[in-house]
């Protein structure tokens, strides 16, 4: 199995650029006694917003550290205003773009349907897609959790190709746990990765044993160990607690105290 844990930022509408050189220069220093396992036991990616993708690529340059967009267009080019696309991610060095954020479903009225286009388009890309997926409070209480992710990973990957799926990072990120303080138990996490597991292996094969499953939603340093040490939860997307240098640095590293 080749799931070393993946950390990635989500720093959402946070950070201008300045900002964010600022925090890449404090932050690798506070992961710097860990340099020699960046890469090799656990990896780290930051989302900027994007006015900061240029500048915080030159700030972590030599670091290891990857950059990732908070989103990408489905089309290569065009009148779409206000949008950016995967070659222009591609320009700036970006190794990840998150797809299917539930914040992008539930403000921005994005559908099932377009998170499969930006999927396929991925496919074609040096860009690897981070595809969220999660419930909400009333789909929990309903008991239909997992149904509802199925649903998600069933129709965002239809058509999907193994090219896609040797790439392919799944968040799973319940929305009633985003921004909440309110964090899923560790069993809560395990089971619902481990469905999440399933179903790609039922729709990818085998190759997706080794796909990385991510869990977001209230992620700090004080539940990150416990959430990571669960055997299908292989990183974190951190929202809130990204935005400070220590707190991300100690989430980051509490994923190599994992057994
Ligand atoms: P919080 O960590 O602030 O709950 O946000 C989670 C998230 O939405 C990351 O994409």
């Amino acid at each position: 199995m080749n799931r070393i844990p993946l950390l990635v930022a989500n720093w959402k509408m946070n950070l201008n650029a300045g900002e964010a050189a600022k925090f890449a220069r404090a932050f690798r220093e506070l992961i710097a006694p860990a340099r020699a396992d960046l890469g090799q036991r656990f990896e780290i990616a930051i989302a900027p917003a994007y006015p900061a993708l240029d500048r915080l690529g030159q700030a972590l340059e030599g670091s290891g550290i990857g950059l990732a967009a908070q989103n990408v267009h489905a089309e290569p080019s065009g009148a779409f205003t206000g949008e950016i696309s995967i070659s222009m991610l591609e320009d700036l060095g970006c190794r990840y773009a998150l797809i299917g954020h539930s914040e992008r479903r539930r403000i921005f009225g994005e559908t099932d349907l377009a998170i499969q286009a930006k999927a396929k388009r991925l496919e074609e890309s040096p860009v690897a897609p981070i595809l969220c997926v999660g419930e909400t409070l009333g789909e929990r209480e309903a008991g239909s959790t997992l149904e509802i992710v199925a649903r998600q990973l069933d129709t965002a990957l239809d058509g999907a190709s193994h090219g896609l799926a040797s790439r392919l990072v799944v968040a799973y990120e319940p929305i009633w746990a985003i921004g909440t303080g309110r964090t899923a138990t560790p069993e809560i996490a395990q089971t619902v990765h481990a469905a999440i597991r399933k179903t790609l292996i039922a729709r990818l094969g085998s190759i997706a044993s080794d796909t990385r499953i991510l869990y977001g939603g209230s992620v700090m340093p004080s539940n990150a160990r416990e959430l990571l040490s669960q055997s299908d939860v292989n990183g974190a997307l951190v929202g809130g607690a990204s935005l400070d240098p220590e707190s991300f640095a100690k989430i980051a590293l509490a994923s190599l105290e994992t057994p």
